[in-house]
Protein backbone atom coordinates (compact mmCIF):
# COMPACT_ATOMS: atom_id res chain seq x y z
CA UNK A 1 0.00 0.00 0.00
CA UNK A 2 2.91 2.33 0.69
CA UNK A 3 4.62 1.53 -2.52
CA UNK A 4 1.36 2.16 -4.32
CA UNK A 5 0.61 5.63 -3.07
CA UNK A 6 4.53 6.42 -3.32
CA UNK A 7 4.00 5.72 -7.26
CA UNK A 8 0.68 7.62 -7.37
CA UNK A 9 2.11 10.44 -5.29
CA UNK A 10 5.11 10.56 -8.19
CA UNK A 11 2.73 10.58 -10.75
CA UNK A 12 1.27 13.67 -9.97
CA UNK A 13 3.00 16.47 -11.13
CA UNK A 14 0.56 19.47 -9.94
CA UNK A 15 -0.92 20.24 -6.38
CA UNK A 16 -4.11 19.35 -7.31
CA UNK A 17 -3.05 16.04 -8.90
CA UNK A 18 -1.04 15.63 -5.56
CA UNK A 19 -4.41 16.03 -3.39
CA UNK A 20 -6.37 14.28 -5.78
CA UNK A 21 -3.97 11.23 -4.71
CA UNK A 22 -3.93 11.83 -1.23
CA UNK A 23 -7.52 11.58 -1.23
CA UNK A 24 -7.40 7.79 -2.66
CA UNK A 25 -5.53 6.67 0.72
CA UNK A 26 -6.58 9.60 3.49
CA UNK A 27 -10.02 11.16 2.26
CA UNK A 28 -12.99 9.74 3.65
CA UNK A 29 -13.40 6.32 1.40
CA UNK A 30 -9.19 6.22 0.92
CA UNK A 31 -7.81 3.06 1.61
CA UNK A 32 -6.42 3.40 4.54
CA UNK A 33 -9.77 5.31 6.11
CA UNK A 34 -11.76 2.19 4.73
CA UNK A 35 -9.05 0.23 6.93
CA UNK A 36 -9.28 2.02 10.04
CA UNK A 37 -12.90 1.59 9.40
CA UNK A 38 -12.77 -2.25 9.18
CA UNK A 39 -11.29 -2.38 12.79
CA UNK A 40 -14.60 -1.72 14.71
CA UNK A 41 -15.92 -5.63 13.63
CA UNK A 42 -12.36 -6.95 14.87
CA UNK A 43 -12.34 -8.44 17.94
CA UNK A 44 -10.99 -6.13 20.99
CA UNK A 45 -7.13 -7.58 20.99
CA UNK A 46 -6.52 -7.97 17.22
CA UNK A 47 -7.83 -4.31 16.95
CA UNK A 48 -4.85 -2.97 19.17
CA UNK A 49 -2.21 -4.50 17.06
CA UNK A 50 -4.16 -4.18 13.34
CA UNK A 51 -4.86 -0.53 14.43
CA UNK A 52 -1.24 0.21 15.33
CA UNK A 53 0.09 -1.99 12.30
CA UNK A 54 -2.15 0.72 9.93
CA UNK A 55 -1.45 3.91 12.04
CA UNK A 56 2.44 3.27 11.13
CA UNK A 57 0.92 2.62 6.80
CA UNK A 58 -0.79 6.23 7.75
CA UNK A 59 2.46 7.59 8.87
CA UNK A 60 4.56 6.37 5.67
CA UNK A 61 1.76 7.57 3.39
CA UNK A 62 1.89 10.80 4.75
CA UNK A 63 6.05 10.98 4.97
CA UNK A 64 5.49 10.32 1.22
CA UNK A 65 2.88 12.84 0.38
CA UNK A 66 4.61 15.64 2.09
CA UNK A 67 8.03 14.59 0.36
CA UNK A 68 5.86 14.69 -3.06
CA UNK A 69 4.46 18.07 -1.83
CA UNK A 70 8.06 19.64 -0.77
CA UNK A 71 9.47 18.44 -4.55
CA UNK A 72 6.69 19.92 -6.67
CA UNK A 73 7.12 23.20 -4.30
CA UNK A 74 10.63 23.14 -5.44
CA UNK A 75 9.73 22.20 -9.12
CA UNK A 76 7.38 25.15 -9.30
CA UNK A 77 9.71 27.55 -8.01
CA UNK A 78 12.36 26.37 -10.25
CA UNK A 79 10.00 27.13 -12.71
CA UNK A 80 9.28 30.29 -11.74
CA UNK A 81 13.00 31.55 -11.22
CA UNK A 82 13.79 30.11 -14.87
CA UNK A 83 10.42 32.22 -16.06
CA UNK A 84 11.65 35.20 -14.65
CA UNK A 85 15.40 34.77 -15.14
CA UNK A 86 17.13 38.49 -15.16
CA UNK A 87 20.89 38.81 -17.16
CA UNK A 88 22.17 40.35 -14.47
CA UNK A 89 24.98 41.13 -16.88
CA UNK A 90 23.46 43.32 -19.25
CA UNK A 91 24.63 46.58 -19.55
CA UNK A 92 22.06 49.15 -17.73
CA UNK A 93 19.49 51.04 -19.90
CA UNK A 94 20.42 54.69 -18.60
CA UNK A 95 17.52 56.62 -17.97
CA UNK A 96 17.96 60.88 -19.67
CA UNK A 97 17.83 63.21 -16.58
CA UNK A 98 16.39 65.83 -18.98
CA UNK A 99 18.31 69.80 -19.08
CA UNK A 100 16.12 73.15 -19.00
CA UNK A 101 15.96 74.38 -22.46
CA UNK A 102 18.66 76.85 -23.67
CA UNK A 103 16.04 79.58 -23.67
CA UNK A 104 15.00 78.88 -20.41
CA UNK A 105 18.56 79.13 -19.11
CA UNK A 106 19.05 82.25 -20.52
CA UNK A 107 15.75 83.57 -18.98
CA UNK A 108 16.88 82.29 -15.82
CA UNK A 109 20.51 84.25 -16.04
CA UNK A 110 18.22 87.49 -17.11
CA UNK A 111 16.48 87.19 -14.24
CA UNK A 112 18.87 86.47 -11.85
CA UNK A 113 21.21 89.31 -13.16
CA UNK A 114 18.63 91.82 -13.05
CA UNK A 115 17.40 90.59 -9.53
CA UNK A 116 20.85 91.10 -8.42
CA UNK A 117 20.29 95.13 -9.41
CA UNK A 118 17.63 95.33 -7.86
CA UNK A 119 14.93 94.44 -10.05
CA UNK A 120 11.79 92.69 -9.85
CA UNK A 121 10.39 90.23 -12.36
CA UNK A 122 6.67 90.77 -13.53
CA UNK A 123 4.35 88.78 -15.94
CA UNK A 124 1.61 88.88 -17.71
CA UNK A 125 -1.03 87.53 -20.26
CA UNK A 126 0.12 86.51 -23.60
CA UNK A 127 -3.06 87.01 -25.03
CA UNK A 128 -3.58 90.68 -24.81
CA UNK A 129 -6.19 93.32 -25.67
CA UNK A 130 -5.51 95.71 -27.98
CA UNK A 131 -5.23 98.64 -25.81
CA UNK A 132 -2.11 97.18 -23.51
CA UNK A 133 -0.71 95.95 -27.35
CA UNK A 134 -1.03 98.85 -28.77
CA UNK A 135 -2.60 101.98 -27.44
CA UNK A 136 -1.47 102.66 -24.13
CA UNK A 137 1.99 102.55 -26.16
CA UNK A 138 1.18 105.43 -28.47
CA UNK A 139 1.16 103.45 -31.59
CA UNK A 140 -1.34 105.41 -34.03
CA UNK A 141 -4.45 103.10 -35.20
CA UNK A 142 -2.46 103.09 -39.00
CA UNK A 143 0.37 101.99 -38.04
CA UNK A 144 1.86 98.25 -39.66
CA UNK A 145 2.24 96.83 -35.85
CA UNK A 146 -1.34 96.70 -36.15
CA UNK A 147 -1.63 95.15 -39.72
CA UNK A 148 -2.44 91.40 -39.83
CA UNK A 149 0.84 91.03 -41.51
CA UNK A 150 2.77 91.21 -38.48
CA UNK A 151 0.43 90.62 -35.42
CA UNK A 152 -1.45 87.32 -34.71
CA UNK A 153 -5.03 88.46 -34.09
CA UNK A 154 -7.54 86.11 -31.97
CA UNK A 155 -11.02 85.48 -32.85
CA UNK A 156 -12.51 86.87 -29.90
CA UNK A 157 -13.35 90.81 -29.06
CA UNK A 158 -11.94 92.62 -25.65
CA UNK A 159 -14.99 94.52 -23.69
CA UNK A 160 -13.91 97.77 -26.28
CA UNK A 161 -14.78 95.29 -28.97
CA UNK A 162 -11.64 94.92 -30.68
CA UNK A 163 -9.89 91.71 -31.60
CA UNK A 164 -7.59 90.65 -28.88
CA UNK A 165 -4.27 89.31 -29.87
CA UNK A 166 -1.07 87.34 -29.28
CA UNK A 167 1.23 90.16 -27.92
CA UNK A 168 3.61 91.48 -30.28
CA UNK A 169 6.06 92.13 -27.91
CA UNK A 170 6.53 92.56 -24.08
CA UNK A 171 5.65 96.03 -23.61
CA UNK A 172 2.18 95.42 -22.94
CA UNK A 173 4.17 93.84 -19.35
CA UNK A 174 5.42 97.42 -18.79
CA UNK A 175 2.30 98.99 -18.77
CA UNK A 176 0.43 96.91 -16.66
CA UNK A 177 2.94 96.79 -14.19
CA UNK A 178 3.83 100.46 -13.89
CA UNK A 179 0.09 100.63 -13.37
CA UNK A 180 -0.10 98.47 -10.49
CA UNK A 181 3.10 100.41 -9.14
CA UNK A 182 1.36 103.76 -9.73
CA UNK A 183 -2.14 102.32 -7.76
CA UNK A 184 -0.03 101.06 -5.08
CA UNK A 185 1.39 104.52 -4.29
CA UNK A 186 -1.24 106.94 -5.67
CA UNK A 187 -1.65 110.05 -3.30
CA UNK A 188 1.74 109.57 -1.68
CA UNK A 189 3.99 112.11 -1.51
CA UNK A 190 6.92 109.77 -2.92
CA UNK A 191 7.06 106.59 -5.20
CA UNK A 192 9.75 104.47 -5.46
CA UNK A 193 11.43 103.85 -8.83
CA UNK A 194 9.51 101.59 -11.22
CA UNK A 195 12.28 98.80 -11.88
CA UNK A 196 11.59 95.97 -13.37
CA UNK A 197 11.96 93.25 -16.21
CA UNK A 198 9.13 91.34 -17.82
CA UNK A 199 10.37 88.02 -19.84
CA UNK A 200 7.92 85.89 -21.94
CA UNK A 201 6.48 84.50 -25.25
CA UNK A 202 6.20 86.95 -27.77
CA UNK A 203 4.38 86.46 -31.31
CA UNK A 204 4.93 88.05 -34.54
CA UNK A 205 3.79 86.89 -38.27
CA UNK A 206 7.40 86.03 -38.97
CA UNK A 207 9.10 82.73 -39.73
CA UNK A 208 13.03 82.16 -41.48
CA UNK A 209 16.19 81.31 -39.77
CA UNK A 210 16.39 84.48 -37.16
CA UNK A 211 12.87 84.99 -36.79
CA UNK A 212 10.16 82.20 -35.29
CA UNK A 213 6.46 83.02 -34.77
CA UNK A 214 7.06 82.38 -31.18
CA UNK A 215 9.82 83.96 -29.78
CA UNK A 216 10.81 85.42 -26.33
CA UNK A 217 11.46 88.96 -25.45
CA UNK A 218 13.00 90.49 -22.14
CA UNK A 219 11.19 93.77 -21.01
CA UNK A 220 12.88 96.60 -19.09
CA UNK A 221 11.43 99.61 -17.21
CA UNK A 222 13.09 101.85 -14.89
CA UNK A 223 11.02 104.95 -14.37
CA UNK A 224 11.56 107.64 -11.73
CA UNK A 225 12.05 111.31 -10.73
CA UNK A 226 15.56 111.64 -12.62
CA UNK A 227 16.23 108.31 -14.59
CA UNK A 228 18.21 109.27 -17.61
CA UNK A 229 20.01 107.32 -20.88
CA UNK A 230 23.48 107.22 -18.94
CA UNK A 231 21.07 105.09 -16.66
CA UNK A 232 19.69 102.87 -19.44
CA UNK A 233 23.94 102.93 -20.79
CA UNK A 234 25.28 101.55 -17.46
CA UNK A 235 22.42 99.00 -17.02
CA UNK A 236 22.74 97.69 -19.90
CA UNK A 237 26.80 97.55 -20.05
CA UNK A 238 26.46 95.95 -16.68
CA UNK A 239 23.57 93.28 -17.95
CA UNK A 240 26.00 91.88 -20.94
CA UNK A 241 29.21 91.90 -19.64
CA UNK A 242 27.42 89.29 -16.41
CA UNK A 243 25.41 87.41 -18.97
CA UNK A 244 27.94 86.93 -21.37
CA UNK A 245 30.60 86.59 -18.47
CA UNK A 246 33.17 89.18 -20.23
CA UNK A 247 34.51 92.48 -19.69
CA UNK A 248 35.65 92.72 -23.35
CA UNK A 249 32.47 93.91 -24.91
CA UNK A 250 31.25 97.37 -26.09
CA UNK A 251 27.82 98.65 -26.48
CA UNK A 252 26.78 101.40 -28.93
CA UNK A 253 23.41 103.15 -29.40
CA UNK A 254 22.00 103.58 -33.10
CA UNK A 255 19.29 106.09 -33.45
CA UNK A 256 15.94 103.95 -33.95
CA UNK A 257 11.90 104.90 -33.54
CA UNK A 258 9.15 103.41 -31.88
CA UNK A 259 5.72 105.25 -30.82
CA UNK A 260 6.53 104.40 -27.15
CA UNK A 261 10.18 106.11 -26.59
CA UNK A 262 11.19 109.17 -27.68
CA UNK A 263 14.37 109.58 -28.55
CA UNK A 264 14.61 106.25 -29.45
CA UNK A 265 17.46 103.79 -29.97
CA UNK A 266 19.05 100.01 -31.08
CA UNK A 267 21.34 98.91 -28.46
CA UNK A 268 24.33 96.78 -30.67
CA UNK A 269 27.06 94.97 -28.61
CA UNK A 270 30.65 93.78 -30.14
CA UNK A 271 32.75 91.16 -28.48
CA UNK A 272 36.11 92.54 -28.27
CA UNK A 273 37.79 88.61 -28.74
CA UNK A 274 36.24 84.85 -29.87
CA UNK A 275 34.56 84.06 -32.58
CA UNK A 276 32.07 86.78 -33.17
CA UNK A 277 35.07 89.25 -32.50
CA UNK A 278 34.59 92.65 -33.92
CA UNK A 279 30.75 92.42 -35.43
CA UNK A 280 28.42 94.90 -34.00
CA UNK A 281 25.20 92.85 -33.41
CA UNK A 282 21.71 94.31 -32.57
CA UNK A 283 20.47 92.81 -28.97
CA UNK A 284 17.77 95.47 -28.00
CA UNK A 285 15.44 98.28 -28.89
CA UNK A 286 15.35 101.04 -26.11
CA UNK A 287 14.43 104.19 -25.67
CA UNK A 288 12.84 107.11 -23.06
CA UNK A 289 9.58 106.36 -22.26
CA UNK A 290 7.37 108.50 -24.47
CA UNK A 291 5.35 110.74 -21.84
CA UNK A 292 1.95 109.92 -23.49
CA UNK A 293 3.21 106.24 -22.45
CA UNK A 294 3.83 107.53 -18.86
CA UNK A 295 0.71 109.36 -18.88
CA UNK A 296 -1.16 105.90 -20.02
CA UNK A 297 0.52 104.35 -17.09
CA UNK A 298 -0.94 106.27 -14.44
CA UNK A 299 1.90 109.08 -13.90
CA UNK A 300 2.47 112.34 -14.35
CA UNK A 301 5.44 112.70 -17.17
CA UNK A 302 6.09 116.23 -15.48
CA UNK A 303 7.63 114.13 -12.82
CA UNK A 304 8.70 111.02 -13.44
CA UNK A 305 10.64 110.11 -16.47
CA UNK A 306 12.93 107.18 -17.05
CA UNK A 307 13.67 104.42 -19.93
CA UNK A 308 12.49 101.18 -21.38
CA UNK A 309 14.15 98.29 -23.32
CA UNK A 310 12.89 95.17 -25.09
CA UNK A 311 15.81 92.32 -26.07
CA UNK A 312 15.23 89.19 -27.88
CA UNK A 313 16.32 86.46 -25.45
CA UNK A 314 16.53 84.19 -28.05
CA UNK A 315 18.55 86.32 -29.93
CA UNK A 316 20.78 86.89 -26.42
CA UNK A 317 20.66 82.74 -26.36
CA UNK A 318 22.11 81.98 -29.46
CA UNK A 319 25.26 84.49 -29.08
CA UNK A 320 25.91 82.94 -25.95
CA UNK A 321 25.82 79.16 -27.06
CA UNK A 322 26.77 80.21 -30.85
CA UNK A 323 23.96 78.98 -32.79
CA UNK A 324 23.20 80.61 -36.26
CA UNK A 325 19.83 79.41 -36.65
CA UNK A 326 16.67 80.25 -34.51
CA UNK A 327 14.51 77.42 -35.37
CA UNK A 328 17.05 74.84 -34.00
CA UNK A 329 15.69 76.06 -30.33
CA UNK A 330 12.20 75.04 -31.50
CA UNK A 331 12.54 72.18 -33.11
CA UNK A 332 12.16 69.83 -29.90
CA UNK A 333 15.53 67.63 -30.93
CA UNK A 334 16.74 66.20 -27.50
CA UNK A 335 19.92 65.33 -29.22
CA UNK A 336 20.15 69.42 -29.49
CA UNK A 337 18.45 70.02 -26.54
CA UNK A 338 20.56 67.30 -24.25
CA UNK A 339 24.01 69.24 -25.03
CA UNK A 340 22.80 72.06 -22.31
CA UNK A 341 21.93 69.45 -19.63
N1 LIG B 1 8.78 96.59 -28.03
C1 LIG B 1 9.89 96.80 -28.92
C2 LIG B 1 9.93 95.66 -29.93
O1 LIG B 1 9.33 94.66 -29.73
C3 LIG B 1 11.20 96.83 -28.19
C4 LIG B 1 11.30 98.01 -27.27
C5 LIG B 1 10.90 97.89 -25.95
C6 LIG B 1 11.81 99.21 -27.71
C7 LIG B 1 11.01 98.97 -25.10
C8 LIG B 1 11.89 100.28 -26.89
C9 LIG B 1 11.52 100.18 -25.57
O2 LIG B 1 10.58 95.77 -30.96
Amino acid sequence: LVQDAAADFARATTPAQLEDAKARYLGKTGRITEQLKALGSLPADEKKTRGAAINVLKHQVEAALNARRAELAQLQLEAQLQAEALDVTLPGRRRGNGALHPVSRAMERIEQIFGSMGFDVADGPEIETDWYSFTALNNPENHPARSMQDTFYVDLKDAEGRWLNLRPHTSPMQIRYAQAHAARHAGAATMPDVRVIAPGRTYRVDSDATHSPMFHQVEGLWIGADVSFRDLKALYLDFVQAFFETTALQLRFRPSYFPFTEPSAEIDIMFESGPLQGRWLEVSGAGQVHPQVVRNMGLDPERYIGFAFGSGIDRLAMLRYGIDDLRVFFDGDVRFLGQFA
